[in-house]
């Protein structure tokens, strides 16, 4: 019998940043050490047999970066617009649900780190402490991740809630109307924990119908709740935030999104948890920026781990990346402190790699700055 997964910590979160932690990636190790191996498994894996999220990681390593001499970048600055904002850096936190999981503290945590490092935090709808008391405690910049409701009363609840905490923007995930189960984190038991609770959407919850015997749970089941065109043409009349869109991997869907009035889009597969064996998003990342031209807003995640992943981002298109695992280890291992400690290292090694490609500003950075990795030429 599978038994539900106790999530106490194997080691309680640290006080101070571990000596083993040396780069922002050193998070995923050390977060074995302080995750419970259920949980652990929860995070890290993909859905199906974890073949996108391996293929997310492994796409970055196909680029290598091209130095350059004698550049002048001592007015260096990693600075960004992002439709109507400037962010301090191109490195946002991506809605990930259920921090609870990694802290007590949880998405609290998660905000304080934010708001300490000048990063946009996204908040999601499956946050286990209240909007209100996460966006109280994030940063000027705080962005509201939804997921649309079964019943048009209930989204339009969640973000009368959002507007009113103070979130600045909407990113609307379209990419996981089906959770698609992880075989790892099925085979290590995992099971949700009683106290990793939605409390967003506590009240919210509907019932759903009866499904007649010769229907399919799929099509007439979950498909049947699910968002459409409409209900995003919809939601567009419902708010006067930016509203985004995040888990576009095809170049069509992107300018039919854009041409719809969406912000921006986030190219995105769920960090391959939604489903198995759709391409990494870096390697649909230049044909949607090339579908959508120059100066739409795209934003990719999916396998960040390192400075020399969002530089690569960045070169093939992206204005700037979000990092969802790598929160939650960082959370695990140190909370608050750990979390703005890994965005402060991924900073630096962003910096790092623009200083020595030649690249004074975040605009500099373009495909030029890269190369097919030897192995691919
Ligand atoms: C544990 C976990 C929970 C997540 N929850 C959400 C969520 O509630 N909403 C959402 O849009 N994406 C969610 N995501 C996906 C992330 O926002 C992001 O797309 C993904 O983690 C990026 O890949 P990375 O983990 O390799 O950085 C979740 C990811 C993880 C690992």
């Amino acid at each position: 019998m599978i038994m539900s997964t106790d999530h106490v910590a194997l080691q309680p979160a640290s006080n101070a940043i571990p000596a083993d932690i040396r780069c922002a990636q050193d998070y995923e190790l050390a977060a074995r050490r302080y995750m419970a191996e259920a949980s652990y498994a929860y995070v890290a894996g993909g859905s199906g047999h974890d073949e996108t999220a391996a293929d997310n990681r492994a796409a970055f390593a196909q680029w290598s970066i091209v130095p350059r001499l004698l550049r002048p970048v001592s007015d260096g600055h990693t600075r960004i617009s992002l439709g109507a904002v400037t962010l301090a850096h191109p490195v946002l936190l991506a809605p990930v649900a259920f921090q609870r999981l990694a802290h007590d503290a949880a998405e609290i945590a998660t905000a304080r780190a934010a708001a300490a490092t000048d990063t946009c935090m996204v908040c999601s709808t499956l946050a286990t402490r209240t909007l209100e008391d996460i966006a109280r405690n994030a940063g000027q910049h705080k962005w509201f991740q939804l997921y649309l409701q079964p019943s048009r009363d209930a989204t339009r609840a969640l973000l009368a809630k959002a507007e009113q905490a103070g979130f600045g923007a909407i990113v609307v995930t379209l990419d996981a109307s089906i959770q698609v189960a992880s075989l790892s984190a099925l085979r290590a038991g995992f099971r949700m924990p009683a106290d990793c609770v939605a409390v967003n959407l506590a009240l919210l919850a509907q019932p759903m119908p009866p499904l007649a015997p010769d229907a399919s749970p799929i099509f007439q089941g979950t498909m049947a709740a699910a968002p459409n065109w409409q209900d995003l043409e919809w939601l567009l009349t419902q708010t006067h935030l930016p509203v985004w869109v995040k888990g576009v991997l095809h170049p069509d869907d992107a300018v039919a999104l854009q041409a719809a009035g969406i912000d921006g889009v986030i190219v995105s597969n769920h960090g391959g948890r939604t489903l198995d064996s759709v391409p990494s998003s870096l390697s649909m990342l230049a044909a949607i920026r090339s579908a959508v031209g120059p100066n739409y807003p795209v934003l990719l995640d999916g396998g960040i781990r390192r400075g020399a992943d969002i530089f690569k981002a960045l070169a093939l298109g992206a204005d700037a990346v979000l990092v969802g695992r790598l929160q939650m280890y960082a959370l695990s291992v140190a909370g608050a402190l750990g979390v703005a400690h890994m965005l402060k290292l991924l900073r630096e090694e962003l910096e790092i790699c623009m200083a020595m490609a030649g690249c004074a500003t975040v605009d500099d950075i373009d495909a030029a700055c890269l190369q097919p990795h030897y192995s691919r030429l």
